[in-house]
């Protein structure tokens, strides 16, 4: 039973009702719009690569959809007496940035007195109703193709405990700021049908919601093929492992079968909660070796991670 009325109107092309990155409205035959917002708390210490991680984390949603971003607005909570108006500059400053390297218009926004600060955006899109990417457009034979390494969950969570490497925490950072913009271009131009992003439920979880919404398909992943920020099965190993990696991990363990035994600190880095994660990209086989040349040379980290099968469906394979 949903919690919220579900409302049905022939122009709600995507809605609540199938969750998926953001809502898509039809305006017209030509154009729909796409709307999203995402807000979070401070996930590294420098306001101003805050404001852009934040940005870039929102404006992924648009992305995910196969759409480009036209306005967004801010969402700011912040505690002005105790952090001084400087801080918040910084991290607005930093969301400016990834609004404008977006190619889109920042148009306004709302802020609130509140003790802990929280910033993101709500962004508007658009995208031709028949180029939507769903979650549930993928094919037996698909091969998934994730655009950034793994890692920023854990690494976040141990830079709270003052406990990451410099080079561990810049890489994240790298990651972190980098908009999916030129990923989706590169999903648009070889046409593909299905994608998201990978934020709060992990690699296995977004995944997993993928084959749910496809009801043709199980997948396989490539334990060994996926890649991970250097430096983070470390910290994992140190315990520095986020809550939600741990309940994504239960969720997803009824539906997880696993070949041989694999690693346990993999599997929670596997279900380990991104920021401004990459796309996940369901690409058809003859278009593999393509994608991953044209999104190289993006300066992007592609790996193709594992592949739709008609087996096992609903089912995600994990092979070591
Ligand atoms: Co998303
Ligand atoms: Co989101
Ligand atoms: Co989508």
């Amino acid at each position: 039973m949903p919690l919220l009325p579900v409302q049905a109107d022939e122009n709600l092309l995507v809605g609540t009702e199938i969750p998926d990155d953001a809502a898509v409205y039809r305006l017209n035959k030509e154009l729909a719009l796409i709307q999203t917002v995402d807000f979070f708390p401070p996930v590294v210490d420098d306001p101003y690569y805050y404001g852009q991680i934040a940005a870039a984390n929102a404006l992924s949603d648009v992305y995910a959809m196969g759409g480009k971003p036209l306005t967004a607005m801010n969402i700011v909570c912040f505690p002005c007496k105790l952090l001084g108006t400087d801080v918040l500059v910084e991290i607005l400053r930093g969301g400016a940035a990834k609004v404008a390297e977006a190619g889109a218009l920042l148009v306004g926004g709302h802020t609130i007195n509140d003790n802990e600060p929280k910033y993101g955006l709500s962004v508007t899109g658009i995208v031709s109703p028949e180029k939507i990417w769903t979650k549930g457009g993928v094919k037996p034979g698909d091969r998934f193709i994730l655009t950034k390494p793994l890692g920023t969950g854990i690494i976040t969570t141990a830079l709270k405990a003052d406990m990451v490497p410099a080079p561990v925490l810049e890489e994240a950072i790298h990651w972190m700021t980098t908009l999916n913009k030129e990923a989706a271009e590169v999903a648009r131009e070889l046409e593909i049908k299905a994608c998201t992003d990978i934020t709060g439920f992990g690699l296995l979880g977004h995944a997993f919601e993928m084959i749910r919404e496809s009801d043709e398909c199980g997948i396989v992943f490539f334990a060994g093929s996926i890649p991970i920020i250097e430096g983070t099965l470390d910290l994992a190993g140190q315990g520095l492992v986020p809550g939600g990696a741990v309940s994504n991990r239960e969720y997803l363990l009824p539906n997880l079968l696993m070949q041989k035994k694999v690693d346990p600190l993999l599997l929670d880095l596997f279900c380990d909660p991104q920021t401004s994660g990459g796309l996940l990209l369901a690409v058809p086989e003859e278009k593999t070796e393509e994608a991953l040349q044209l999104l190289r040379q993006k300066g992007l980290n592609p790996a193709i991670v594992g592949k739709a099968t008609s087996e096992n469906k609903g089912k995600i394979v994990l092979e070591s």
